[in-house]
């Protein structure tokens, strides 16, 4: 099959997935010797605008994982904005060392009501963006590794097939229930409301509001958060002074959790 274009499209607050999905986008671009776009939806605007692809397309999508499925406010973006029309796509879905759960699973599903077929996908563990410490270093050369078996076997199927090489299976289940976070006593803890806050160190530079994905950070006041926060830690990882942090205790309970219960290495999975 001929692949004319190559896309990167992702929602990534933090940054791992966008580097993930970049990479590989770049290399699929090389290996068929196409243009690579990127579409990065990471900011409200960027999710308004509806895009149509076309047979000769191959879009790598990816997503973090939310609660163990993907971000449940992006959800109508992979649901509503995209016409795949008979593109491929490789579906990338990133988590923080606990588990990607069902989000692998969520996106295949949309890709594939959207009208995209599915030709590879992966999970990669990658830094927890709550934590200093859970997979600090990831993607690492191994989890780079395997991206790049994944692109390799990707475009050896589709050079080899006439039609749309069957899509793979993938783990999970596309309607699970989200992930219910638990603190260190493993009980159930909701931090659903929890917003960032903002100390003395804040010199009001806007970087902050500028990054966050739900527009939720009042511009001209950092320490105003007047929107809904989907706890992404965009503002707290690339705030220029550190003056970005949360102090909720069910949120920090669960932090703990994570640190104590899912500090083993957890293993990037790739299907094609
Ligand atoms: C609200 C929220 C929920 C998360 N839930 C999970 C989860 O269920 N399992 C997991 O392993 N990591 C989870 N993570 C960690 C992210 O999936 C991980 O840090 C991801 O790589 C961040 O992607 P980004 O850097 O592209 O923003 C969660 C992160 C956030 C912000």
């Amino acid at each position: 099959m001929n692949v004319n274009r190559v896309y990167a499209l992702y929602f990534s607050p933090a940054g791992s997935t966008r580097r993930l999905v970049a990479t590989l986008a770049n290399a699929l671009a090389q290996s068929f010797e196409a243009p690579l776009e990127t579409l990065d939806i990471t900011l409200p605007a960027a999710r308004e605008e509806t895009r149509a692809f076309a047979a000769g397309d191959l879009v790598v999508c990816g997503s973090p994982t939310y609660a163990g499925k993907l971000p449940n406010k992006i959800l109508p973006y992979w649901k509503e904005k995209l016409t795949g029309g008979g593109a491929l796509a490789v579906a990338l879905v990133t988590f923080g060392n606990r588990a990607f759960d069902n989000s692998l699973a969520e996106l295949c599903a949309c890709l594939a009501a959207d009208g995209f077929h599915t030709v590879g996908a992966g999970a990669f563990a990658c830094r927890h963006v709550f934590s200093d410490t859970l997979a600090a270093e990831r993607p690492d050369k191994d989890d780079y590794g395997e991206l790049a078996k994944l692109g390799a076997s990707v475009a050896t199927r589709v050079a080899k097939a006439n039609e749309p090489p069957a899509p793979p299976a993938v783990p999970g289940d596309a309607d699970a229930p989200y992930y219910v976070p638990r603190g260190l006593d493993g009980e159930p803890v909701n931090f659903l409301k929890a917003k960032p806050k903002t100390s003395g160190a804040c010199v009001n530079c806007g970087v902050c509001a500028a990054l966050c994905p739900m527009g939720a950070i009042d511009p001209r006041d950092a320490a105003s958060v007047p929107g809904l926060c989907v706890k992404c830690h965009a503002c707290v990882r690339e705030c220029p002074m550190g003056a970005k942090y949360f102090d909720d205790p069910a949120f920090l309970s669960h932090k703990a959790m994570l640190e104590r219960e899912f500090g083993r290495r957890a293993r990037s999975e790739t299907f094609s």
